[in-house]
């Protein structure tokens, strides 16, 4: 329900099993007024992510959100998808009906542009996905900068990657939309992989989920049972990662979220750290800076630290009306 205090927001998004997780949670949270989603190719082929985008806004029993298709593939890389972590519908296979559904008639461009421009307060634009079309957007139409309160960006990593032993698979994927995404001019939190995987939900409140007979939780649960959460050898194995729904989380509730604002620059050479977001967190400048000087490097609020529990309950209230697996 949209009120006068609610966060206008916008999901970009490559529909994908924690990308589903991210639209259920954004559609039933109270203070969320998603208006818009656009879809780009990333975890699957870009008219997977459209179609498994409306199954998802459908089975959640959203309004009429307008949905539009994206970019095909990145700026300069071939599409790679991820079909190996997300299935070859790119929805983890749950053999979900099809949408009754159908995509806006104007591109994502041309809807993140209209979305934006005619919100009544800035918007927070969350991509949670390879940003091609966010960059596509900023070059085409730079003045939607001054509608935008903040892009809450799930890419990156401060320490380890994962499509390389360095590079988020976001980032990895289309490097130089990631570059321009974090020179926007507005302000940037990356939530990246440091965060990213520490958000799993216990595997004791997946299973009440999957047992729900209300269609969203049950597809929260079947999501999250798809995505393991690469536990400590003597943790749960059965909880469920949130991943890109983290993200969402942090707009809802930023507080639970330890953010620093720290110059953030992406590899984009050729070679084996092409794609890394090169986080500085020295504390002073070293002897490059010394004898070359600077270059100028953004400002991006980079998330540190989760509260772990606090992102879960949150998520298992909102999308499932559930408290949380005590203990
Ligand atoms: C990101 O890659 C995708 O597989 C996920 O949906 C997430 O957006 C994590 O690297
Ligand atoms: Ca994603």
């Amino acid at each position: 329900m949209t009120d006068r205090t609610s966060i206008p927001v916008i999901i970009d998004c490559d529909t994908g099993v924690d990308d589903a997780l991210a639209l259920l949670l954004a559609v039933r949270h109270p203070a969320l007024d998603l208006r818009a989603v656009t879809c780009v190719a990333g975890n699957t082929d870009v008219d997977g992510v459209v179609r498994n985008t409306l199954t998802v806004l459908e089975q959640a029993g959203a309004p009429a959100i307008p949905v539009a298709r994206g970019a095909e593939r990145p700026l300069v890389e071939p599409p790679r998808s991820a079909r190996h972590v997300h299935g070859e519908d790119g929805m983890g296979d749950l053999g979900l009906p099809a949408p009754n559904r159908a995509p806006a008639d104007v591109d994502a461009v041309t809807l993140l542009r209209r979305e934006i421009l005619a919100s009544p307060r800035p918007v927070t634009l969350i991509p949670t996905a390879p940003p091609t079309n966010i960059a596509l957007l900023l070059r085409t139409h730079p003045e939607i900068t001054r509608n935008i309160e903040r892009i809450v960006f799930m890419g990156g990593a401060a320490a380890t990657g994962n499509a390389t032993p360095v590079a988020e698979f976001n980032v990895w994927h289309d490097p130089e939309a990631a570059a321009i995404l974090l020179t926007a001019g507005v302000p940037i939190t990356m939530y990246g992989l440091d965060v990213f995987t520490r958000v799993a939900v216990p595997g004791a409140d997946v299973r009440r989920l999957r047992a729900s007979t209300e269609p969203g939780a049950r597809l929260a649960g079947e999501l999250l049972a798809h995505r393991p959460a690469s536990p400590e050898p003597d943790g749960d194995d059965q909880a469920g990662g949130l991943g890109d729904a983290g993200a969402v989380c942090a707009v809802a509730d930023p507080a639970g979220l330890t953010t620093r604002p720290l110059p953030v620059e992406v590899c984009l050479a050729p070679g084996p750290a092409r794609g890394q977001t090169i986080v500085d967190r020295r504390p002073r400048p070293g002897e490059s800076e010394i004898h070359e000087g600077g270059r100028e490097r953004p400002l991006v609020d980079v998330a540190l630290d989760v509260d772990v529990e606090r992102y879960v309950r949150l998520y298992l209230e909102t999308v499932a009306g559930q408290r949380g697996h005590e203990g």
